[in-house]
């Protein structure tokens, strides 16, 4: 399994331990609700070390994975109200900032990883980061983390009439809900971490993730089958409040800077490919049925799915739409 290890964070932190407690170190908090072997657990533990080695350890990143600190649903609050410094929403829970997230949500947007990178690079992306400001937060960069597949435990899901009838944990947004609700299936919104729970319970019959969340949370372990569907997108939107952005000094925010800069590069080549590699040990390590469309297969989902754009346009935005709409062809 080659690659995989290369996405690890390299061995020597030099920063760690023995300078704990440096005088006048400046201390922040990064909260996200994923594994550490997924691509936002790897790009927040990099984001650190590269913080830590800029700032020769005055400026610690203290990460908090797996929602041990706060849930998908408290971590914007908990930011805008001081408690936790950096965050890195997947960007579908952001539609209580702004409905023009649900852009990233629409079906099968972005084609492939250089047309999602080209958007969250180009217009798309810059738009949104920006959006964030009148609500008092800074955005600071977009970290893909790639394409949602399908996981039930009725299947296979082949044709988009499969879903009729079946139950599927969403994360919170309209536009996600929208999809399901053209392929008549009902969508329980509920956070990350509570997903392993409704999957075990049977609540839901299923759910739609990237495959390194599937791999990560061993959502595989419970789901009689998986459809290799590329139907959405999914990635985060790395976040300060915009307050404590400013009480920094220009030195700080040169260093937080340069180090978001690096990690966001090093995300984007690493993340889609991460999601491959899991794919494969997915394969070896479990019995879970694993369907791939084939692209007649996936046109009629698309078919199926496209309204949703005329749905949406007002609420997202007309520019954004149209701009997404580009990108697909
Ligand atoms: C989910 O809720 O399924 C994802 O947004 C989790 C994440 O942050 O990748």
């Amino acid at each position: 399994f080659f690659g995989y290890q290369s996405f690890f964070p390299r061995e020597a932190i030099p920063y760690d331990d023995d300078q704990e407690g440096l005088k006048d170190q400046i201390v922040f908090k990064f909260s996200h609700v994923v594994a550490e072997n997924t691509p936002k657990g790897l790009a927040a533990q990099r984001f650190a070390e590269l913080v830590a080695e800029k700032s020769n350890g005055h400026i610690k990143i203290e990460v908090f994975p797996n929602g041990s600190l706060y849930s998908d649903i408290q971590e914007i609050n908990a930011l805008r109200e001081g408690q936790v410094h950096f965050i890195a929403p997947s960007t579908s829970k952001l539609g209580m900032l702004s409905p023009q997230w649900g852009v990233l949500d629409l079906p099968f947007a972005f084609p492939s990883r250089e047309a999602a990178l080209e958007g969250l690079n180009g217009k798309i992306g810059q738009q949104l980061l920006r959006s964030l400001q009148g609500d008092g937060i800074k955005g600071l960069a977009h970290w893909p983390n790639g394409f949602k597949q399908i996981t039930s435990n009725q299947g296979p899901i082949q044709k988009p009439g499969d879903l009729k009838g079946q139950s599927f944990r969403i994360m919170q947004s309209d536009v996600i809900s929208a999809q399901f609700s053209r392929l008549k299936a009902k969508a329980v919104q509920d956070s990350f971490n509570s997903t392993y729970k409704l999957l075990e319970e049977g609540v839901v019959d299923g759910e739609e993730n990237t495959i390194s969340n599937i791999y990560s949370k061993k959502f595989y372990n419970l789901q009689k089958h998986m459809t290799i569907s590329n139907h959405g997108y999914l990635g985060y939107a790395v976040m300060m409040s915009e307050k404590v952005w400013n009480e920094q000094t220009e030195e700080t925010k040169k260093i937080l800077l340069e180090a978001m800069e690096e990690t966001t590069a090093w995300n984007s080549r690493m993340a889609f490919e991460m999601n491959e590699e899991l794919l494969e040990k997915i394969r070896q390590n479990s019995s879970i049925q694993i369907y791939e469309l084939s692209p007649e297969e996936k046109q009629e989902w698309q078919a199926k799915l496209d309204p949703v754009y005329e749905d949406f346009l007002q609420e997202i935005g007309k520019n954004l739409v149209e701009e997404m709409k580009e990108l697909r062809v």
